[in-house]
């Protein structure tokens, strides 16, 4: 009871003192610590021992045992282009493996896993797994939102298609008034993480002189939605590339490397095969690059073949 009669008191200051704003601060901390794994571009097929990579992967994150694991898309390699067959078993692999985690998976959709997209694949729009449908049959919505001690997740679907049946890296205008929607349900002080597969932000195009493909095209109308919220960090895929950034005080992104590296054969873009670690303390989070064992096992396997 006097410990209740003292925060009363306090409150009173505070409002007294016109510090209303303060004392929400002082009052609504976030003090949960908790650690998740960002893993992407998978790019699971039965081909070149990805199998065997994807479950060292998998032993890995259950070592380092984190909270939850989000994957960045791609999940498997590919159904753009291919027959139902072909899709629904790679699908069925992935599904299958990805249970071996000790922790939920939250699944983002990539660009390799829209089914028949492509004119070379025997299927088309008729489908009914065209497009998004396998992906959905198999892993559930291509784009939701989850909290976790007192963070809150927005995983995003950065992929349209063209008429002439290519992919596009756009966040579409229905999803644009969910997302604006999903915020005003949240909290501006509460930390944010967006995932996308396509980066919203990248200096890939300037580094490699090819700015064509890499990122969402309407990146900032997806960034203006998120103005005035407390957003902390864009995880990202891919592009198969290690790359860390900060935006003035507003935001930091982060694109995850990849499992797969250069199609299983190899380190792309001189980067290891390997996934993030993020550690989360209150409202700061820090991240480490994590080495699952690949590359090592890659080059053994090939000198002894
Ligand atoms: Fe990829």
């Amino acid at each position: 009871m006097m410990r209740f009669a003292g925060f009363f008191s306090l409150m009173v200051w505070f409002q007294v003192a016109g510090l209303g704003d303060l004392c929400a601060q002082v009052t609504d901390p976030i003090h949960e610590s908790f650690t998740f794994a960002f893993l992407t571009d998978i790019h699971l097929q039965p081909e070149r021992r990805a199998p065997v990579g994807f479950q060292m992967a998998i032993e890995k994150v259950n070592e380092l045992n984190p909270d939850f694991v989000i994957s960045g898309g791609d999940q498997v390699y590919d159904v753009m282009r291919g027959n139902q067959e072909r899709a629904d078993s790679l699908f069925r692999l992935y599904a299958e493996m990805s249970k071996g985690f000790n922790m939920p998976v939250y699944n983002t959709v990539g660009n390799h896993d829209l089914f028949a997209i492509y004119p070379e694949s025997p299927e088309d729009e008729l489908h009914p797994d065209y497009k998004y449908g396998m992906y959905q049959r198999y892993l559930g919505d291509t784009y939701y939102s989850f909290d976790h001690k007192g963070w809150h997740f927005i995983v995003l679907n950065s992929l349209g298609t063209t008429g002439d049946g290519r992919y596009t890296a756009v966040v579409d205008s229905v999803q644009l008034a969910w997302l604006k929607e999903n915020l005003e349900r949240v909290s501006r002080q509460t930390p944010v993480v967006v995932v996308t597969h396509i980066p919203l932000v990248t200096a890939r195009g300037i580094v490699t002189g090819n700015p064509a493909g890499h990122h969402v095209t309407n990146s900032s109308e997806v960034l203006a939605a998120l103005e005035g919220h407390n957003l902390k960090l864009v995880l990202q895929g891919h592009i198969h590339w290690k790359e860390y950034g900060e935006v003035n005080d507003r935001f930091r992104y982060l694109t995850g490397g990849s499992i797969a590296g250069n199609g299983w054969k190899g380190r792309r873009h001189d980067t290891k095969e390997g996934f993030v670690l993020l550690r989360v303390e209150g409202e700061e989070f820090t991240w480490e690059y994590i080495d699952h064992g690949w590359e090592a096992e890659r080059l053994r396997f090939n000198a002894v073949e």
